[in-house]
């Protein structure tokens, strides 16, 4: 490469691919005094050649020939957009294979195949960036490389899936059903047709596999990562939750214990509804991060989006455009630690975590229920710190009864909790949400 431009070749013309064309476009001025020279977009290939997305290609060869593309001396800069698993493997490794250095946003690539895909970019000596994986436009990944380098990370605490986000801001706001505000989330296009990935957690648990390794120099771990997601939420628990001075958010947890052990968790919390995290609303995700050094730090922004999540593919390319400049391609570990340096961390089981437990049982209002679900908690050491049983309604068999735990080992909690669903009077299964002070 002389003296010119850097050229990029894009796989994938979606939604965040055109998005990239339109930074790249829009932005080519700043982004060249920012750099000294251009980024070239050079090719794009994409399946369909055919719909209009508002972006002028005439200067770009677009087809369908990935692999052509991948094999192009022109293009140093692969950015693979296409998502999902095999394809987009195929093609990073691909990419990889021909020497080219790779962008993605593929958080669940990374959190699956990441260990292939690093260890063959190291091996051939190229880059592998994915900011836009983890936070969208937020610039999380390259802090916890850079800026937070010179730390121990003790924990972090994300908001990291918008849909989601939106789903519980909505249900806490009009008191709707989750399935009324998912439907409203699919109809807005902030919810995908299948929602699985979002609304059960994965999509989190992803992101938080690559932040886990980036934190705390553990090989990728998304298989020990406890997931839960939000479906089992319902209109009372944010009642009660506010009553209590909480908000419901899914976080997803990563904490570095004194004995080395690693926990990491993504499910619905219960938060401080003082505490910064509780009023980040809608779309939008943040990431508290605590470093040994540093304090706590908070990093907000739209976690999702053409732009957004475009903005964190282009720096990704002006960051490795720079360092192919300089001949210094690899001068950060891609997952923030040198890769002979990642290790396999030992994880605290789930039944090892002690917290403040929210449980929402089910109960058919009679004398003697409650006593029965305290002294099932009682027995394995669970103290009540609070109770609220709501009114009977003028149908209903059953009410909810909401308890608030003192801090407890999580393994107690689940024992107890399979002891009172078995109880008659107890009629649907107890949801169980862990509290979170510290966040
Ligand atoms: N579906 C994700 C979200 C965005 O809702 O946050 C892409 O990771």
């Amino acid at each position: 490469m002389g003296e010119g431009s850097v050229g990029i070749g894009l796989v994938g013309l979606g939604n965040i691919g055109t998005g990239v064309v339109k930074v790249l476009q829009r932005n080519a001025e700043v982004i060249s005094e920012r750099l000294g020279f251009d980024l070239r977009l050079v090719r794009v290939s994409d399946l369909d050649l055919e719909t209009d997305r508002g972006v002028d290609l005439a200067a770009v060869r677009f087809d369908s020939d990935t692999d052509g593309l991948l094999a192009d001396p022109q293009v140093d800069i692969v950015v693979e957009l296409i998502g999902g698993y095999d394809v987009a493997r195929r093609v990073t490794l691909q990419a990889i294979e021909n020497g080219k250095h790779v962008v993605t946003a593929n958080k669940a690539l990374l959190a699956l195949h990441g260990a292939e895909i690093f260890d063959a970019a190291d091996r051939a000596g190229v880059d592998v960036a994915f900011e836009a994986s983890v936070g969208g436009g937020i610039p999380i990944l390259r802090s916890m490389r850079e800026g937070l380098s010179a730390n121990e990370i003790t924990s972090l605490h994300g908001i990291m899936n918008g849909t989601t986000n939106y789903v519980l801001t909505e249900m806490e706001a009009t008191g709707e059903d989750f399935e009324v505000v998912l439907k409203r989330a699919q109809d807005l296009g902030y919810a995908e047709a299948d929602p699985t990935f979002d609304v059960d957690g994965i999509d989190a648990a992803h992101k938080l596999t690559l932040l886990v390794a980036m934190a705390f120099g553990a090989r990728l771990t998304f298989k020990d990562i406890p997931t839960e997601g939000i479906r089992g939420l319902a209109p009372v628990d944010f009642e009660a939750a506010e009553r209590f001075g909480f908000k419901i958010k899914l976080l997803g947890i990563a904490k570095q214990h004194e004995d080395g052990r690693i926990e990491a968790r993504v499910h619905p919390t219960l938060i401080p509804a003082t505490s910064l995290l509780s009023h980040v609303d809608g779309a939008m995700n943040a990431i508290a991060v605590h470093g040994n050094a540093v304090g706590p730090t908070l990093f907000y922004g739209a976690g999702a989006g053409e732009l957004p999540t475009a903005s964190a593919v282009v720096a990704d390319l002006m960051e490795i455009a720079r360092e192919l400049r300089r001949g210094t391609a690899g001068r950060v570990a891609p997952l923030s630690y040198m890769p002979h340096a990642l290790r396999v961390r030992a994880t605290m089981p789930a039944g090892e975590i002690l917290g403040r437990a929210y449980l929402r049982f089910t109960a058919v209002d009679r004398p003697g229920v409650l006593s029965h679900i305290a002294g099932a908690l009682g027995e394995r050491g669970v103290g009540i710190e609070a109770v609220i049983q709501q009114s009977r309604g003028e149908q209903a068999e059953s009410v909810p009864v909401v308890i608030l735990t003192h801090p407890a080992r999580e393994a107690a909690v689940r024992d107890a909790l399979q002891e009172i669903d078995r109880l008659p009077d107890v009629t649907a299964p107890t949801l169980f949400v862990r509290i979170e002070d510290e966040t």
